[in-house]
């Protein structure tokens, strides 16, 4: 049986996180970086973005169930990555994998998760991804692919726009370190969230000990010394088209590419073997200024629609939101502080109250718009309210009715 969290949308959802989680904790899942605008363009691109309805269409049997990578899924939606998802609640990686297998989405596990890679697999099940940083050390993290490859992962999703840790300076602030270290700030903090000490650190305490980095070999582990939150996962800032070369040479099953919004970097990686590309901002945690997703998705789709399969992150919310991405070309939408919100409420429940509350508002949009299925979707079903909004630098309109070749090329 199912708590009754009293959480009708998402934003209820991220009240009641807001609530139980320590304060350094909910702004690392919150809040962006330096002065947030990139944030707040997440989401008022979808304020630019109208739907024009169709009506007298029978929408009694519409489905928004949608296939990727030959998998069918009851909805458009992917959990993203997000490390530290298990500081939100005890083993939280686990709450939110079991959350998607239930509503028959992908869970795409993060490097720096605080459950080992292998046991998301063995205890939770369905369509897992994992999630790559790359160290500096490339040997080490070829050996968590192999890891992540042995355990079971369907699809590698390789993360791209992190060359440097963004500058969160509300972390500085908060006194929140990972690993925890006890400040007078970050106790005081902890203190006055009793229900997050009792029903998640000090359950750790009490199990497996203080959160650290599972995916981390030991080595690598060893050499952490506590830092801000987000600033002490390992990263490098060398990346390059050879390193994708090499992920492809030894990971044989669906290879994603998080965090591009050049059309020719996207179309690049696709040349170098990616099966997909994730559209993203990061949730507007890196580059403060940087553009949406949104912004960049109808040319992206344009150029590499028909080779690959194209994701979008960063900023939703709503049903709503997602019907515009399908409309403008991508396949699926990854989702991360929504469903972490959910976990930070109430584990599994909230997260799987997440999920339900986007399976509710899609299915409820399509039957406004007059629209049986994802496949239906198009640009005929919006106005663009900013003439602006996809304008590429040669000042070229970006957004084109997607034909039907686009399905062939899963
Ligand atoms: C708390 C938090 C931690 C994150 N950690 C990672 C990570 O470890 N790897 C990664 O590729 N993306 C990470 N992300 C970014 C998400 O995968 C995704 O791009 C972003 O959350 C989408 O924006 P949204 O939160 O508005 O849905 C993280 C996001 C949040 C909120």
């Amino acid at each position: 049986m199912r708590r009754d969290l009293k959480a009708y949308n998402i934003f209820d959802l991220r009240g009641l996180a807001l609530k139980r989680v320590p304060k350094g904790l909910f702004e690392f899942v919150d809040r962006g970086t330096e002065d947030e605008v990139s944030l707040r363009n997440n989401r008022a691109v979808f304020d630019r973005i109208r739907f024009r309805p169709r009506t007298m269409v029978d929408v009694s049997k519409r489905d928004p169930a949608t296939t990727i990578f030959g998998v069918e899924h009851r909805m458009p939606l992917v959990i993203a990555p997000t490390g530290t998802a298990g500081l939100m609640w005890f083993e939280g990686e686990l709450a939110l994998a079991r959350a998607a297998k239930a509503a028959g989405i992908p869970f795409t596990l993060a490097t720096a998760s605080m459950t080992a890679l292998e046991r998301v697999a063995d205890e939770a099940g369905g369509e897992l991804w994992f999630q790559l940083y790359l160290w500096p050390d490339r040997r080490m993290s070829h050996e968590l692919v192999e890891r992540a490859k042995a355990a079971g992962y369907k699809a590698l999703v390789v993360t791209v726009d992190g060359a440097s840790a963004g500058n969160r300076e509300y972390n500085l602030h908060n006194g929140f370190t990972i690993p925890f270290t006890y400040s007078p700030r970050a106790v005081f903090d902890i203190l006055r969230h009793p229900r997050w000490l009792a029903t998640t650190m000090l359950r750790y305490l009490l199990t497996t000990g203080m959160p650290v980095y599972r995916n981390y070999p030991a080595e690598a582990r060893a050499r952490l010394t506590a830092g801000p939150m987000g600033r002490t996962s390992l990263r490098t800032d060398s990346l390059n088209w050879g390193d994708l070369d090499a992920l492809r040479k030894i990971w044989p099953h669906k290879l994603i590419v998080k965090g591009m919004l050049d059309p020719d970097d996207a179309a690049t990686a696709v040349d170098h073997g990616a099966d997909g590309i994730d559209v993203s901002n990061h949730g507007g945690r890196n580059l403060d200024g940087i553009i949406s997703p949104i912004e960049v998705l109808p040319e992206i789709v344009d150029r590499i629609g028909r080779r690959a399969t194209v994701f979008v992150d960063s900023g939703f919310r709503r049903g709503s939101d997602v019907v515009k991405a399908i409309a403008l070309g991508a396949d699926a939408v990854m989702v991360g502080r929504s469903t972490l919100y959910g976990v930070a409420a109430g584990g599994f429940d909230g997260a799987a109250r997440a999920l339900e509350i986007y399976y509710e508002e899609i299915r409820r949009v399509m039957a406004l718009l007059g629209c049986s299925t994802l496949a239906e979707l198009g640009p005929q079903y919006l106005k663009i309210a900013d003439p602006d909004l996809f304008s590429d630098p040669s000042g070229r309109p970006a957004l084109r009715v997607v034909d039907d070749e686009r399905g062939a090329a899963e």
